[in-house]
């Protein structure tokens, strides 16, 4: 079990690279099982979920190596369909080979995946997308066994915008003879990403951006060389931190684009925030509460960013309310905030963070990627010594975090 040891009480300042999105990557390696063929994929973070999806992939029968940044993976010889529980419960995107795997082979046999507790997360949507097209589903307590002889067809309205069901039917819907409309789907920039890469290996995909996605089914792919986008989450988390430690951060390779209701929230908390193309730069001097956060689909703010921005807001001059509308549990970093003197009062939905002149240092237990990351930030601004254990959820989905904060300034080992 990992741990850091952090002495806070240091503004952050300096510039740190931002990496290939997590939430990019994962779809697009489960997505080179739907043609079979060579793909190099450039900008892949090296974090633990993606090694995870690597791990999926060789047991699948494919090839996969990785390079640094660059993952080259064959996907032509896969003749495995069925995904090991111990995989699938390591991350919750190893559901996204639901939909590959169909595509690919008419049957896909799984567990319920893992990834972080953060309330119920089911996958009614995925489901319900799947057997519109035509698939059968059956469940052996654990396992869930997918068919399908013929995939056809079909609109596809979501009840809500889920971003991995929109995904798992992409995926699927690129077998299905004819052509598949998802409405409402989701529009998080990811999405664009995975069409993007599937557009470069010969599929037809419309709609990209908008909630109504059109896919003709059929069409031949192939492999291809393909770079993903910047994590617009590592980077809401940076320019939490800076915030929080009243810092000063320049963040290249980040996308402001994909990042503008974050960038809004701290702006209106005081935050000095220059855009370019492919570099934010965040000072911060003084911190004022905003209220309300409310996390949304995109556009609306993020709920990934939700804890890191909380972890901000914990000493920001006011009272600040988060409401929480997409995780009916993701508030579970908020007893280690409280531990660190921040004055939270939480409800199921609803957290009212009343801002404190300085955090302190203790010992917290990481909850969840985004949540530990909260931790990470909090204990950074705090006086004193912290010490935060299970980073192996930072690991998940930070590329060398403590070595970037360390590079800016931070007192932070990982030990
Ligand atoms: C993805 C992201 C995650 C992010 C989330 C919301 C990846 C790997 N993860 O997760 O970082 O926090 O989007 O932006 O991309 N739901 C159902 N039924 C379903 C599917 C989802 O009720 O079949 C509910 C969930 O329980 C949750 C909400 O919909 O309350 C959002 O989930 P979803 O958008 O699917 O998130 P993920 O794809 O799991």
């Amino acid at each position: 079990m990992g741990a850091y040891q952090i002495i806070g009480g240091r503004p952050l300042e300096g510039a740190v690279q931002i990496h290939g999105a997590k939430n990019s990557v994962l779809p697009v390696l489960a997505a080179t099982i739907v043609g079979g063929g060579e793909y190099t994929i450039h900008n892949c973070p090296e974090i633990s979920d993606v090694d995870t999806a690597l791990d999926i992939l060789r047991v699948l029968g494919c090839t996969a190596e990785r390079d640094g940044a660059r993952v080259c993976v064959d996907t032509s010889a896969a003749e495995n369909r069925e995904i090991p529980e111990e995989l699938m419960k390591k991350m919750r995107a190893a559901i996204l080979f639901l939909g590959a795997l169909l595509a690919r082979f008419g049957t896909a046999t799984i567990s319920a995946p893992g990834g972080c507790v953060l309330g119920e997360r089911p996958i009614n949507l995925h489901l319900l997308g799947l057997r519109l097209m035509g698939a059968d589903y059956e469940y052996d307590r654990e396992t869930l066994r997918c068919r399908a002889s013929t995939l056809r067809g079909c609109t596809v309205a979501l009840p809500f915008p889920s971003v991995g069901a929109t995904e798992n039917l992409i995926l699927a819907a690129l077998a299905c003879e004819g052509e598949v409309t998802i409405c409402n789907a989701a529009k998080e920039p990811e999405i664009a990403d995975l069409i993007g890469f599937l557009r470069a290996c010969g599929a037809k995909i419309a709609g990209t951006g908008t909630s109504v996605l059109q896919i003709v089914g059929g069409a031949a792919l192939h492999g291809t060389e393909y770079g993903v986008m910047p994590d617009r989450m590592e980077a809401a988390t940076y320019l939490a931190a800076a915030a929080a430690t009243r810092g000063r951060l320049v963040l290249q390779g980040a996308n402001p684009a994909h990042l503008q209701a974050v960038i809004e929230i701290l702006e209106r908390g005081g935050c000095e925030i220059a855009q370019q193309q492919d570099e934010i730069i965040v000072r911060c001097d003084r911190l004022r509460a905003v209220s309300p956060i409310v996390t949304a689909p995109y556009d609306g703010f993020p709920t990934d960013a939700q804890a890191p921005v909380m972890a901000a807001m914990a000493t920001a001059e006011g009272v600040s309310v988060f409401e929480e509308t997409i995780f009916s549990d993701r508030f579970r970093h908020v007893p280690a905030l409280r531990a660190m003197g921040a004055r939270i009062y939480a409800t199921e939905r609803h957290a009212v963070v009343t801002g404190v002149r300085r955090l302190h240092g203790a010992s917290v237990e990481a909850t969840d990627l985004r949540g530990g990351a909260a931790m990470v930030i909090a204990a950074l601004s705090a006086e004193g010594e912290s010490r935060i254990t299970k980073t192996e959820h930072m690991e998940r989905g930070y590329a060398s975090f403590a070595q970037a904060l360390r590079s800016c300034g931070a007192q932070i080992e990982s030990i």
